[in-house]
């Protein structure tokens, strides 16, 4: 029999795939499952980049290798949104890299920071990619509990001091994936305090930061003006509705993106060249044509949570990302009733300990689904009820 190397025979499989797996075998036998586990949404990419596409991918010219870094006007159309977004100015041949998707950067990076044993601080309920990547990377993982009591912000105060000294990477995630926190001034500025003490690399993930109902999210950058430490990811998966795009960023410290193009280099080269001159057209469109995207999700997000709190459900609304995070009944395990409202319900959303121990007693719901299917999955959460 062919033997499987350790490190990958013993990781757990993505929750996500398994997931996918039990929606498949209930569709099987015939049910109609309504998923709200999974972060992607309904909402069509702009006319603009599709156009862009169908346009470039009729030139052969297009289809060849790209540069591993991806194409300048993409990477240039990415300094300016940045600007305009953030007011953060980077330089789009040393302090910015395409990539294909932001997951595949956000696995990639930790293998340029850590050495064998070196720590990485990585959110627990967090995106699972990150404690996969450090691990990967021959890392060693320090969770970072999130709790409501602190809003769900990794609390660093309570790190112990030889914790910190150990720490070389820190993930942080804004809007975040499964909570929907989202982090003031105040909080990045006690971070980057940190992090310059301890020498800490900020590995900011914002995905999400074009998803909120009234306060646009910052960006760590805005807190590191001379980028000294911090490299920062960006997707146009949920911004666009470009999911299956994979098209994304990674933007700051010189020195650790272009740590990232070299690794990347060696493992794959940027995304087709049509699909970049589309998110150089999804860039360019005002403001506006993503703002009835974010009006879609904040009256999904509304009309589940009205139903939640009818039912007398609790859950942590923080008004942006794609996500509601909702408590369990009382003494029900996540898995237990994630599976409950599968079999009996028919509807699928994800247990929080697909986003580490630290999600037991919570589920994710994600209010990226049509209007029908986000009101009916509140009243079939609803039914459950609590005891
Ligand atoms: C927090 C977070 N970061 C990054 C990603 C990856 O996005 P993509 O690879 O589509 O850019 C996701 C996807 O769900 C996410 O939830």
């Amino acid at each position: 029999m062919v033997r499987i190397a350790q490190r990958i025979a013993t990781q757990t499989a993505y929750p996500f795939a398994t997931i996918l797996a039990r929606k498949r075998e209930m569709e099987a036998q015939g049910h109609r499952i309504i998923d709200l586990s999974i972060g992607d949404t309904v909402i069509p990419a702009p006319d603009a980049a599709v156009a862009a596409l169908r346009a470039e991918a009729g030139h052969p010219e297009r289809h060849h290798y790209s540069s591993y870094n991806g194409i300048s006007p993409l990477r240039q159309a990415i300094a300016v949104w940045m600007r305009r977004r953030f007011g953060v100015s980077l330089d789009p041949d040393h302090e910015i890299t395409v990539l294909i998707g932001s997951k595949e950067g956000l696995f990639r990076f930790p293998q340029t920071i850590l050495d064998p044993g070196d720590a990485a601080l990585v959110p627990d309920p967090g995106y699972p990619v990150y404690a996969h990547a450090v691990a990967h990377a021959g890392g060693v993982v320090v969770t970072a509990p999130l709790t409501i009591e602190k809003a769900f912000l990794p609390d660093l105060d309570a790190l112990p001091e030889e914790t910190c000294r150990r720490i070389r990477l820190l993930f942080v995630n804004f809007p975040a994936n499964p909570t929907g926190a989202t982090a003031d001034a105040s909080f990045f500025k006690k971070l980057y305090r940190y992090a310059e003490r301890y020498d800490w690399v900020v590995c900011a993930d914002s995905a999400y930061c074009e998803i909120y109902d009234e306060i646009p999210p910052s960006a760590a950058l805005q807190f590191d003006p001379h980028h000294e430490r911090t490299i920062e990811f960006f997707s146009f998966s949920k911004t666009y509705g470009m999911t299956g795009w994979r098209l994304g960023w990674a933007c700051g410290n010189s020195r650790l993106v272009q740590a990232l193009v070299k690794v990347k280099g060696l493992q794959d080269s940027a995304p087709f060249e049509p699909i970049q001159c589309a998110g150089v057209a999804a860039l360019d469109l005002p403001n506006a044509a993503v703002a009835s995207a974010r009006e879609f999700y904040r009256e999904n997000r509304a009309i589940l949570a009205g139903a939640l709190r009818r039912a007398g459900f609790s859950f942590f609304n923080a008004g942006a990302g794609f996500y509601l995070w909702v408590r369990t009944p009382a003494g029900t395990a996540a898995a237990a009733f994630a599976e409950r409202l599968l079999v009996e319900k028919h509807l699928l959303v994800t247990p929080g300990t697909a986003f580490g121990k630290n999600g037991e007693g919570w589920f994710r719901v994600a209010v990226t689904r049509s209007r029908e299917d986000t009101a009916e999955a509140g009243r079939l959460i609803a039914q459950e009820g609590l005891p």
